[in-house]
């Protein structure tokens, strides 16, 4: 077989799955342990042909999958690899390129520096930050902490109750103090907490349990007097700002010191692609700029490198200006809106059903609800055995909830409809 008949293997491969997926379970029902008993102990002595890893892949690997780009997916916040995405991974892998400096592939710097300025205007985001991609928003707060220990070193990271666990991993691998801000009724950071010691605040829009949005205009307020570094964590909901109705979440940002969104979260790119702005540039070079013999700088040019811990750096913004393209702002806002449209509809199923209660205010795209008298967790557990769809459960204020995150590009009206007939029919 030759590179283009494997190529055209792949690519068959590649359509008839995503036709397929829908009609797979979503959640794979494996026990532990199940897949790597399936595989060959030691790799094979003799190179194997395409043909072979495919044929394994569909009959070794593909049950233990959970489809995340399956329409029913709901669990944690879900995500599209969406088709630009997907032909844009093809080619990042052929190009191989290394974006660690400008000079290591000019083209991939300065696309990256234009696809983060195109990303900040359709976010409204202020176009004279400095912005990069990050591989997850986890190495973006580390990136965003380590610059503000820089200016504050021995400090408090402050973050609500309700902020991802990744701010305080940032906060732990950067040596910094760790405290969990209390929330008010909405599941909102209070704005009240002492900052004397406060090396920085972590804002979040869009909160991983309830996406309840912190006061961050009331925050940037009070860092700006406190000489506190602000970054705002808007991984999942920072997406949302391509629709002027929802920027209402906006409010404040701009007087942050730093954000991080995810378009691997709800910006139809595939996985990994995390992107970070910050308004000072000079401190985050301050934290991470080493220049080693082998790798002189550019005169004029910037190096990516010198922003955030990783050396090495995939070209990820080509997917990026891949997905920007294809859908157009118009296409993303459409997707957006029709997510958010469809998550005020499960909710208003929720409502009308006795017996179940939606427990946060749900502005973007996720719902959390419970039956209020069987176990949540039974629930979420017997619906995804179904194989219909994934959801996952969690806790808010001491109960069990369930968590349903629209996400995906190809969920529909119908697979809305039908996952709460499935969750509703696993209550009784
Ligand atoms: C609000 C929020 N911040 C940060 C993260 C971490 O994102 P990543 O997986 O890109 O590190 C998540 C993950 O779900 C999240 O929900």
């Amino acid at each position: 077989m030759t590179f283009r008949e494997d190529l055209d293997l792949a690519a068959d491969w590649v359509e008839s799955y995503r036709r397929r997926v829908s009609d797979l379970p979503v959640a794979a029902q494996v026990e532990p342990g199940a897949i790597r008993s399936s595989l060959p102990g030691s790799p094979p002595e003799q190179g194997e042909p395409f043909e072979a890893m495919l044929r394994d892949l569909d009959e070794v690997i593909l049950p233990g999958i959970t489809h995340w780009n399956h329409p029913r997916f709901f669990a944690w916040f879900s995500n599209t690899a969406s088709e630009p995405g997907i032909l844009a991974e093809l080619l990042i892998a052929s190009l191989n390129v290394n974006n660690m400096t400008w000079l290591a592939s000019p083209a991939a710097t300065e696309l990256e520096v234009t696809v983060l300025d195109w990303l900040a205007q359709l976010l409204g985001l202020p176009r004279e930050w400095h912005g990069h991609i990050e591989d997850t928003a986890s190495t973006a707060t580390v990136a965003a902490l380590a610059a503000a220990r820089t200016l504050k070193p021995g400090g408090v990271v402050y973050a609500s109750e309700q902020a991802n666990f990744s701010v305080e991993k940032a906060a732990r691998l950067v040596g910094l103090e760790f405290r969990k801000v209390d929330v008010d009724d909405a599941f909102r950071m209070r704005a009240d907490f002492p900052l004397d010691d406060a090396t920085a605040v972590v804002a979040t829009v869009g909160t991983t349990g309830t996406t309840s949005v912190d006061p961050v205009a009331e925050l940037a307020r009070r860092c700006e007097d406190a000489g506190v570094w602000l970054h705002v964590d808007a991984a999942y909901a920072g997406s949302a700002w391509v629709c002027p109705e929802l920027r209402w979440s906006l409010e404040g940002v701009d007087r942050a010191d730093s954000v991080v969104v995810n378009p691997h979260k709800w910006l139809f790119t595939p996985m990994d692609c995390s992107t970070l702005w910050t308004r000072r540039p000079e401190v985050l070079h301050e934290a991470f700029a080493l220049v080693p013999h082998y790798l002189a700088a550019t005169q004029g040019a910037v190096d990516l490198k010198d922003f955030g811990p990783a050396l090495g750096r995939r070209f990820r913004a080509l997917k990026l200006w891949f997905v920007l393209r294809w859908y157009g702002a118009e296409g993303l806002r459409a997707l957006i809106r029709e997510h958010v449209r469809l998550a005020q509809l499960f909710a208003a199923l929720v409502e009308a059903e006795p017996g179940w209660e939606v427990v946060a205010p749900h502005p973007f795209s996720t719902v959390c609800f419970r039956h209020v008298e069987s176990d949540n967790d039974v629930i979420a557990r017997a619906a995804t055995a179904t194989g219909e769809l994934f959801v996952a459960s969690a806790s808010l204020r001491g109960q069990r909830m369930i968590r349903l995150a629209i996400g995906n590009e190809q969920t529909t009206e119908d697979d809305i409809r039908r996952s709460w007939e499935v969750i509703r029919s696993c209550a009784t």
